[in-house]
């Protein structure tokens, strides 16, 4: 794993198996506030209005630099955050704290996630006062839990190198813990993403993407699959 500067100075890993960075190297940083903070989270939050509390569901936990934002977000503006991170290799501590994220976020939230990162990879932890974190060690068609999210952020490697996390089963089963109304955000579009959402029942918009891409997906589930909402 290799360690990569990106264009707005945020560091990201290089993954020599997969052929793949963490992020984009146009600016993770960047892409991380643009895609799921943004376009997923507040997108979200501003719909609900007078939203106080808000869970997400994340696919592919990497860095934690998509949950530190998030955290951090949620900090500022005083609401309760449920956080899963979804993640069948998780980094070594060391590793994620070389990323040095810390500079982008309040130190509680930094210093919180690096102290119980590793027992949040084994239970959830309560981080701060609001937030609590945790990263399912799982290979995600294994994952399970007995409640739903307000957001996914599905955050994978490409489907050019991992096709699998982006099939009709994957989604399908990723999805299944998204509540009606649920928000589903990621970096890329494509045809056949957008046909596999239709059919499971999301409303469908390309959203402008992070710099480096002209468009991405964000996707609202209206709680029926097509094929029931069209009976
Ligand atoms: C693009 S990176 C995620 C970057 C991450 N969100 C961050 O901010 O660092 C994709 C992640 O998916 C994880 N992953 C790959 N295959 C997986 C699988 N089958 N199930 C769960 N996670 C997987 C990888 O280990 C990697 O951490």
């Amino acid at each position: 794993m290799e360690l990569v500067t990106t264009a707005d100075g945020s560091k990201t890993l290089y993954h020599a198996g997969i052929g793949e960075h963490y992020h984009s190297r146009h600016g993770a940083l960047q892409e991380s506030k643009h895609v799921f903070l943004e376009s997923g989270l507040q997108f979200f939050l501003k719909r609900e209005r007078q939203q106080d509390a808000v869970s997400v569901l994340e696919v592919g936990f990497g860095t934690g630099l998509n949950f530190v934002l998030t955290a951090d977000y949620c900090m500022q503006h005083h609401i309760q955050l449920d956080y899963c991170g979804i993640e069948a290799f998780p980094l070594p501590v060391e590793t994620i704290r070389q990323m040095a994220y810390e500079s982008y976020v309040d130190g509680a939230v930094w210093n919180g996630f690096i102290a119980n990162y590793e027992q949040a990879c084994r239970e959830r932890v309560q981080l701060t006062a609001r937030v609590n974190l945790q990263v399912a060690y799982t290979e995600v068609l294994n994952f399970a839990v007995e409640k739903t999210f307000d957001v996914i952020y599905f955050d994978a490697f490409a489907a050019v190198h991992q096709p699998e996390m982006w099939d009709d089963r994957t989604l399908a089963h990723v999805t299944k813990y998204l509540k009606p109304g649920g928000v589903f955000v990621t970096y890329a579009i494509t045809g056949n993403l957008k046909r596999s959402m239709k059919a499971l029942g999301f409303t469908i918009e390309k959203a402008p993407g992070a710099p480096g891409k002209r468009e991405m997906l964000r996707a609202v589930f209206t709680g029926l699959p097509a094929s029931s909402a069209a009976e």
